[in-house]
């Protein structure tokens, strides 16, 4: 079927699951799908991009628009450029932008942000910054989660595979020799861990007939330590002693990579950032792109303005980076986080830096942002890097209650940071700049970083 001519007189049924549409790429979403158009039903297709002519195959049929993935490129756009990561014949699914130009990556997400602020968030009157390019394209991650399956799809290898899961499959795993967002090192641990598995025997977990025992393998990277740590993730804790530094077992049949966990090798990892040490516990949030989480910091240090004198919270501060980046710019600065182990790390990091001015505080900031204020007073500037989720209404409110005089906002997601804004601008604050920053090329995810300053008596919304 044409994509976009229109030529039935009658509109088409909804496309189903399962059925299978020749189209054109003209657009990308939000999130990094390419959008075509089938007959009035527009179709978000996984692994298309602008200029693509693809076979795509129904996932998701709803009644004005189809999700779709694409089973076979048929004539690639003018614009696209060889994929240099690839797995088993197939394109690396933590790279799916990698087909487009650095330099269009980078005007995508810059449109894809200003998009969000001004449609979904109806804001304007702000200064659109250009967004800051990543000093690395390619092997730039310090972290990437593997999984285990049997049978190496698309290698002459036999046993255990170690890799990513086959595009739209869940059961199968695609074996990973090079992965070109990973450092050489990275991947050669990968590799080592592998071997061992084939060696010694050690099946892997297989979801469907619930046995097996290798699940996951999470490889870290301190970028500037040369530090690798390798977290072994299995159903079983008896084991041929693992090539890792960490063992979580999970019994049982859930997801996710989190249990008991019991230290081989090094415990924690270390990393140099803004001219500080670091280190953090296996279970603390640390940005994957350490080179592009100085420039990020760089940008909130630079919209922070600060003189020496400012009280600072840092809310969702994980090991307490973007707070202890500042503390020196700033009078005293405090750190708020709901994981206790990211908390300690954090109290760990500013004594190792003997950084003095800086304290920290487990609490989730729903209910920790009104003790925080009771205990150490209002903020001159707040500092907020939320999950993609964004800020809860709630917590939104909370923020107003601060009255700090500067909110910078960093955000994985425009989506969620749009209607966040908005919000705050009913409550008297006004949005001044926003810069993205390329924190994860070859991909769709987006960083940005946002100034907003009060100019009125804040009131909380409702
Ligand atoms: C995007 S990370 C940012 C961490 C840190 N600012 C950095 O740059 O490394 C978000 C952090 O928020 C924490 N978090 C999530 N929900 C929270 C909540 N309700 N209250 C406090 N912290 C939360 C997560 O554990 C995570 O460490």
């Amino acid at each position: 079927m044409e994509a976009g001519t229109g030529t039935e007189a009658a509109p088409r049924k909804a496309p189903r699951r399962g059925e299978r549409l020749e189209v054109e790429i003209d657009s990308l979403a939000f999130g990094g799908r390419g959008v075509a158009r089938a007959d009035g039903f527009v179709l978000f297709v996984a692994g298309g991009l602008p200029g693509d002519r693809v076979l795509a195959e129904v996932t998701k049929g709803k009644k004005r628009f189809a999700e779709a993935r694409t089973i076979d490129l048929l004539r690639p756009g003018a614009d696209r450029t060889p994929d240099r990561c690839i797995h088993g014949g197939e394109p690396c699914p933590g790279a799916p932008w990698q087909g487009l130009p650095y330099e269009r990556q980078l005007a995508e997400k810059q449109a894809q942000v200003e998009d969000s602020l001004r449609r979904i968030g109806g804001l304007d009157g702000f200064e659109m910054e250009p967004i800051v390019p990543a000093v690395e394209e390619w092997r730039y991650r310090n972290k990437l989660e593997y999984s285990f399956g049997e049978g190496a799809v698309g290698t002459a290898d036999e046993g255990v595979a170690l890799g990513f899961h086959a595009r739209g499959r869940w059961d199968l795993i695609v074996d990973v020799d090079d992965c070109k967002l990973a450092s050489e090192a990275g991947n050669a641990a990968r590799n080592g861990v592998r071997e061992w598995a084939r060696l010694e025997d050690v099946p892997a977990y297989d979801a469907r007939a619930r046995r097996g025992v290798l699940r996951n393998l999470v490889v870290r990277e301190g970028r500037r330590t040369g530090q690798i740590q390798t977290r072994l993730v299995t159903t079983a804790s008896r084991l041929p002693r693992p090539p890792v530094d960490l063992h979580t077992t999970i019994e049982g049949d859930s997801g996710g990579t989190d249990g008991p966990t019991g230290a081989l090798g090094e415990e924690r990892l270390h990393e140099k950032l803004c001219g500080l040490d670091f280190e953090m516990s296996h279970g603390a949030f640390f940005q994957t792109n350490t080179e592009m989480a100085e420039r990020l910091y760089a940008v909130a240090t630079e919209f922070a303005g600060l003189t020496g004198r400012e009280r600072v919270f840092d809310l969702f501060c994980g090991i307490g980076t973007i707070g202890l980046s500042m503390a020196g710019a700033a009078g005293e600065v405090w750190g708020l986080e709901i994981v206790p182990e990211a908390i300690a790390d954090a109290e760990r990091n500013a004594r190792r830096n003997k950084i003095e001015n800086a304290r920290f505080v487990a609490a989730n900031a729903r209910t920790g942002v009104r003790p925080l204020i009771e205990e150490a007073g209002k903020p001159d500037v707040v500092v907020v890097d939320p999950p993609r989720a964004g800020l809860s209404q709630k917590i939104v409110r909370r923020l107003i209650e601060c009255e700090a005089q500067k909110i910078v906002y960093v955000s994985c997601n425009p989506t969620t940071l749009a209607p966040n804004a908005s919000q705050l601008e009913e409550a008297g604050y006004k949005l001044r700049r926003v810069r993205p920053v390329d924190m994860f090329p070859q991909t769709p995810h987006i960083e940005c970083v946002a100034l907003l300053e009060r100019h009125t008596s804040p009131t909380p919304p409702g």
